[in-house]
């Protein structure tokens, strides 16, 4: 099968597409052939050797960590998933065209591979910031880098539970937030200012996705850093700020509810382009730019 793959840290040139046998599911693993594969920052992160403090990797190492897909491999003591299934969730190596699952949940009929394909990480991971900020019906959430696709499933989980949203994307994409449910502004000099006037009675809590260096600032408007988090901003702890971090908590459970919500209508997710796998390095040239609405994929 064809898969994508780098042998040595460094820029997008150092990935390859190769011609591997494909992987088999271990004990409570699937493999599927893949659909769609969601591009996430982490993905050019990882390649760039950023990670190499606190993670192994070991070479030739593939790319990507989420994936929808057909079942077409079972491992040892699955129960409930079969070949022919339709499934979405976390692995290993999802550039490919075959890859191996170790979380997933079953893909109902209205959800299409390429949405499920980019799931699993945004939801994740707004999910868990929200419940570590404990936002709740009747509050005001500022969300820093709400254009993105972390950005964009806050926005959309934190109107689930019932909350404001102010958002910040440059001014082309004020309408996408409206679109989302959340009230719009620029981010840059005068935010303090703009969100004060957007909010008179005040911010009840703040997650930074974007990672652009404002903690202080958005600990300022909020007036309590421990309502202040980050998922993106190593330096947030060092204020008093919390900084979220996987691995991912539940993912099942999050995966069916938005799965759900998307069902319902209550969640949706723009896909601004599509790459076949030769273009992963465009791809994720483009991830690294930072300036995705929604998401990328990659569909084999
Ligand atoms: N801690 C964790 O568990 C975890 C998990 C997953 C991802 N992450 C991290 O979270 C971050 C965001 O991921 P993502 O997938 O949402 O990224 P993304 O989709 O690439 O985000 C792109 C968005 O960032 C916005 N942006 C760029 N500069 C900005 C600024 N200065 N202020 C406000 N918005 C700005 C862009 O909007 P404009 O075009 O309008 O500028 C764009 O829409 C990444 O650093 C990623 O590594 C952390």
């Amino acid at each position: 099968m064809k898969a994508v793959q780098f042998s040595r840290y460094g820029g997008p040139d150092v990935l390859e597409i190769v011609e591997i046998d494909p992987p088999h599911p271990g004990p409570g693993e699937v493999r599927i052939a893949v659909r769609a594969a969601g591009v996430n920052p982490s993905d050019w992160k990882r390649r760039e050797g950023r990670y190499r403090k606190f993670e192994e990797i070991r070479f030739p190492a593939g790319v990507g960590v989420e994936a929808s897909g057909i079942v077409d491999e079972v491992g040892p003591g699955v129960s409930s998933t079969f070949v022919g299934d339709a499934v979405f969730g976390y692995g290993e190596g999802m550039m490919a065209e075959h890859a191996v699952l170790t979380h997933w949940v079953h893909k109902p009929d209205d959800l299409p591979f390429e949405i499920a394909g980019a799931l699993p990480v945004i939801s994740e991971t707004a999910w868990r910031g929200l419940d570590e900020l404990s936002v709740r019906s009747g509050q005001t959430l500022l969300v820093s880098g709400a254009a993105g696709g972390i950005g964009s499933a806050v926005i959309q989980l934190a109107r689930v539970r019932g909350t404001t949203v102010i958002g910040t994307a440059s001014p082309q994409k004020h309408d996408y937030l409206r679109e989302l449910g959340a009230i719009p502004t620029t981010y840059g000099p005068g935010l303090t200012d703009r969100v004060r006037q957007l909010a008179p009675d005040g911010i009840d809590a703040a997650i930074d996705v974007a990672g652009s260096g404002i903690i202080p600032e958005l600990i300022a408007i909020v007036g309590d850093a421990a309502h202040v988090l980050s998922v993106a901003d190593f330096s947030a702890e060092e204020y008093g700020a919390k900084f979220s971090r996987g691995p991912p908590k539940d993912p099942e459970r999050v995966l069916a509810d938005v799965a759900r919500l998307h069902s319902k209508g209550l969640f949706r997710l723009h896909i601004e382009q599509s790459f076949p796998l030769e273009k992963t390095a465009e791809a994720q040239i483009v991830s690294a730019a930072g300036h995705v609405t929604g998401k990328l994929i990659i569909s084999p």
